[in-house]
């Protein structure tokens, strides 16, 4: 049954980590609280001592366990050190190999270990290397999208694979609502994985803009206009912004001759943005922000207004079991 947990927490609900630094302590604060997983975003550099800091917050706005997410393609390796010796509850990883090591290393701490994943092949090294559960990513997600695959057929051959192994099976891409929730249960998840969402909540460090937009606009892109140099060979699936629509087509190399657009502080660093720079504008990003880089999956036309991240994770558990009640219970 859908809203039971997954992995000690209380229901089967994720809060996707959300880069650069758009799932912070409120967010992840108040996912925690409403007893659903939140990852906090690990910065994209070894930065040790901020990511404490980060973990710390965290811990003074809930007493709930959450995780902490990094993106293999960066340098992380004293980021994870500290990961492990603060002792969340769940370590994410994307985009790079989740190696027997690692998993091992995280488990020595009494760390779980997460990897979201694009494709069969690659949830199988997950399978093999031992890890606590797995998110299949479907083309359908917002951010960066590392396979090709739909979710409605990539998923259930995940679970097939994961068979009886005890590794629950956590849906991500396109959902937004109880009905994607209980579509991914048919489907044979565990649980769900909501990034674009809760970019949209009230706790989220996105830009108010950028929240807006989500609201107003239904339509995405799978592109590689964005940030090509900092993160080459990385597609992503962005809203089509009336900025994305007309540059869409313009040739540009990448982002490092392009000009200086706006200014913020990411993860206590000072940035330029430079136009189709990869980062979304965070709550503190000044400039031309309706020209900044906007992720979200395809389910954006399903959010209809900005909402608590705790009135999310209600909706999706008393959803779910409404819907399973009423359209499921007496078949
Ligand atoms: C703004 C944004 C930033 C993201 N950053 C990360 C990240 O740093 N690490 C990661 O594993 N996934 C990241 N994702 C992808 C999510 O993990 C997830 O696959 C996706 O949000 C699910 O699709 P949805 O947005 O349609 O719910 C990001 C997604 C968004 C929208």
């Amino acid at each position: 049954m859908g809203w039971k947990g997954i992995l000690g927490f209380e229901y089967g609900i994720v809060q996707a980590p959300l880069g650069a630094d758009i799932s912070g302590p409120e967010l992840v604060a108040a996912v925690a609280n409403a007893g659903g997983l939140g990852f906090l975003k690990a910065p994209d550099w070894e930065s040790t001592d901020y990511l404490r800091g980060l973990i710390r917050k965290t811990r003074e706005l809930t007493d709930k366990p959450f995780g902490v997410a990094v993106v293999l393609a960066f340098p992380h390796e004293d980021n994870i050190r500290t990961i492990l010796e603060e002792k969340v509850a769940v370590l994410e990883v994307f985009w790079g190999k989740c190696s027997k090591e690692l998993v091992l290393q995280a488990h020595r701490a009494g760390v779980k270990i997460v990897p979201q994943v694009g494709g069969v092949e690659e949830a199988r090294e997950a399978i093999n290397a031992g890890v606590d559960a797995i998110i299949v990513q479907g083309r359908e997600a917002g951010g960066h999208v590392i396979g090709q695959e739909g979710l409605i057929s990539l998923l259930p051959r995940v679970v097939d694979l994961v068979g009886d192994h005890n590794i629950p099976v956590i849906a991500a891409g396109g959902i937004v609502d109880a009905r994607g929730y209980v579509a991914a249960l048919a489907l044979g998840a565990h649980g769900v994985c909501l990034g674009t969402r809760f970019v949209a909540t009230v706790e989220s460090h996105a830009h108010p803009l950028y929240k807006r937009k989500l609201v107003e606009l239904e339509k995405t892109e799978y592109t590689d206009v964005f940030g090509r140099a900092r993160w080459p060979d990385a597609p992503q699936r962005a809203l089509a912004t009336p900025f994305f629509s007309n540059w869409e087509l313009l040739p540009h190399e990448n982002e490092l001759n392009q000009p200086v657009i706006g200014h913020s502080t990411i993860h206590g660093q000072e940035k330029e943005i430079r136009r189709f720079a990869g980062n979304v504008p965070n709550a503190i990003a000044t400039g031309d922000v309706e020209s900044m880089a906007m992720y979200a999956g395809e389910g954006v036309g399903l959010i209809k207004e900005i909402i608590p991240a705790g009135e999310v994770v209600r909706r999706l558990v008393e959803g779910a079991q409404l819907l399973i009640q009423q359209k499921f219970s007496d078949m």
